[in-house]
């Protein structure tokens, strides 16, 4: 599921190195919200659009906590893997497609960062 159809999507962003451990690296794009890129304590790397479901607080300025981020604004817990937050709060930020290849960059899908979550932006601009 976190696979392209087409791996020339795939746009490299950045090594892993360059992603401060539970933290984030902010993403601009043409068009749209930034993208947030965040690392765990596992290296593990996961993408969201940089807007929390509840105020649109930046959580590309949380902290990582295991495959959640805690919102820097009202501390809500934001699912790293599906950008939901976790129960009581309810709402979900936009999810991207990441891939740390085996020498350590960091790919995004190029069509989604063009497509995804551009509406919200226009309406909201
Ligand atoms: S804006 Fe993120 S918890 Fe309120």
């Amino acid at each position: 599921m976190n696979q392209p159809t087409n791996s020339a999507q795939w746009k490299s962003i950045c090594r892993i190195e360059d992603i401060p451990v539970l933290g984030a690296r902010r993403v601009a794009r043409e068009h749209g919200t930034a993208v947030a890129i965040f690392r765990n304590a596992d290296d593990k790397v996961f993408a969201l659009l940089d807007r929390c479901p509840h105020k649109g607080g930046p959580l590309s300025q949380g902290i990582v906590m295991g495959e959640s981020v805690a919102c820097p604004l009202h501390n809500w817990n934001i699912g790293l893997a599906d950008g939901c937050a976790k129960a009581p709060d309810v709402g979900c930020t936009t999810p991207f497609r990441v891939k740390l290849d085996d020498n350590g960059v960091v790919h995004l899908d190029a069509e989604e960062l063009n497509r995804l979550a551009i509406e919200a932006f226009e309406q909201t601009a």
